[in-house]
């Protein structure tokens, strides 16, 4: 099938290079030149394993293409894709429609015979209806279906995600549609995935709903993990103790400074928004909201007291920077709070990131980058592991406490062993669970 991506960002590139590597031929179109630019010259503009050479092979075969022109991209194609950034609007948490709506208006101008539009950004009940009517305003002429195919791919996973979906969702309301939807598919259901149709809003519902579930289980563990700490509880082993539950499960049980990324911040501010105008609050969803944003900032405070109290002059080096390892995004990254309240506070932050450290010079201003984990350490009063990236899971004790000026380790993402740490001489702190030996 002749396929187009509007937006070839994490999402559009990801689902543009595995539909093409399904043997669809795709053409990813982009706004931003230099990015197309890259692509055109085989760079990467994101961080994703195994992204390069998916792309590579599907260039070199001739399936996949990319554009800065959207027209042309799309007077061909059966089924565009639109996969632009919805981010939080400024100031009220709803979602930013205005990518959108300015790409749905540029595809009514340019499209030719039938076609099936599919949002897959992330979007508000009803938003599938205010497409169809841009389109039908542009281009009363147009023959047309909007569908919505929410994409729940994680950065870090993502090909994998897209390859072996636990479930695709196709929001379509006619049978023509959803035969197009079947064949773009095909390649997952023989792998049996399943597809689930439902009508269009309960599409977009669902998106919201997951992730809200998502965020709402972390930050539970996460106060499960507080609760710890106070009663002398491990929280690793009451998230293994409750995930074994086959009701629960084991994912998202891991307790750690606060969900951040590019989708759980935003999806639950816009959810919270749709609600409640929608007159069916969601309390507990608004109350994760307010634990999470509360918990980031109490990250700095516990890193703090792990110093004694003051961090007035104190070097502290940083490792993670990024929301989650495998992935350069720095959206809402708990390192963009915790980093700036251990600045107000005197402190001198150093820190290193496997993948973000050009990204995060312009996000975290004043802060040293390290070339490597060890650097980071040398001479700091205290290490903060932020992110857990696989580099950071196997670090040469020795040598970190002799890196170090106090052998003080905060670890935010628990990779470490208390009982361990304490063999090796550190003062370590961790999330939910005690220090070694009380
Ligand atoms: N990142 C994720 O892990 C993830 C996962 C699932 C769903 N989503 C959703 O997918 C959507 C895209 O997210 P993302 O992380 O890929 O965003 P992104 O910011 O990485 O990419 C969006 C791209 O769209 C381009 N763009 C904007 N307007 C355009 C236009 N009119 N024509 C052409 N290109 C245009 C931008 O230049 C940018 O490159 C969002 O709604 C997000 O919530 C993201």
């Amino acid at each position: 099938m002749r396929i187009a991506m509007i937006g070839t960002g994490y999402v559009g590139l990801v689902s543009g290079a595995c539909l093409a590597d399904f043997g669809h031929w795709i053409i990813c179109v982009d706004k931003e030149e230099s990015k197309i630019a890259a692509l055109k010259r085989g760079e990467m503009p994101i961080f994703e394993p195994g992204l390069e050479e998916l792309v590579e092979r599907n260039v070199h075969e001739n399936r996949l293409d990319f554009t800065t022109d959207l027209s042309s991209a799309v007077k061909n194609a059966e089924v565009i894709f639109i996969a632009v950034g919805t981010p939080s609007r400024r100031g009220d948490g709803y979602a930013d429609l205005s990518y959108l709506f300015g790409a749905a208006k540029e595809i009514a101008g340019a499209i030719k015979g039938y076609t099936v539009v599919v949002t897959k950004s992330t979007v508000p009940v009803g938003t599938g209806d205010e497409v169809e009517k841009i389109i039908r305003d542009v281009n009363p002429k147009a023959e047309f279906a909007i569908v919505s195919n929410p994409e729940f791919l994680r950065e870090g996973a993502a090909i994998n995600d897209f390859k072996r979906p636990d479930r695709i969702v196709i929001g379509a309301s006619d049978s023509r549609s959803r035969e197009v939807m079947t064949e773009v598919y095909r390649p997952l259901y023989l792998n049996a995935s399943p597809i689930l149709f439902t009508e269009r809003r309960t599409a977009e519902l669902i998106k919201y709903a997951a992730n809200a579930f998502l965020a709402t289980k972390i930050t539970f563990i996460n106060e499960i993990a507080d609760l710890c700490e106070k009663v002398g509880a491990d929280v690793q082993q009451v998230a293994r103790g409750i995930g074994l539950d086959n009701r629960i499960g084991s994912k998202f049980l891991h307790a750690g400074p606060g969900y951040g990324g590019s989708c759980f911040p935003k999806d639950t501010a816009a959810l919270i928004q749709t609600a409640q105008e929608a007159g069916a609050p969601i309390k507990i969803v608004e109350t994760v909201v307010a634990v999470n944003d509360r918990r980031k900032r109490s990250m700095a405070d516990k890193i703090i007291t792990a110093l004694g109290g003051s961090v007035k002059g104190k070097t502290i080096g940083v490792l993670g920077l990024t929301f989650k390892p495998n992935t350069d995004d720095l959206r809402d990254a708990p390192s963009l709070v915790i980093i700036p309240a251990l600045k107000n506070a005197g402190a001198i932050v150093r820190a290193h990131d496997p993948q973000a450290m050009v990204e995060a010079t312009k996000l975290l201003p004043g802060i040293e980058m390290s070339h490597n984990p060890y650097e980071a350490a040398k001479g700091a009063d205290a290490l903060v592991i932020i992110t857990e990236w696989d580099a950071y899971r196997a670090l040469d004790l020795d040598r970190l406490k002799k890196e170090l000026k106090v052998p003080i380790v905060v670890d935010l993402r628990n990779i470490y062993r208390p009982e361990e740490m304490a063999a090796n001489g550190f003062r370590y702190t961790s999330i939910g669970r005690a220090p070694a030996g009380i």
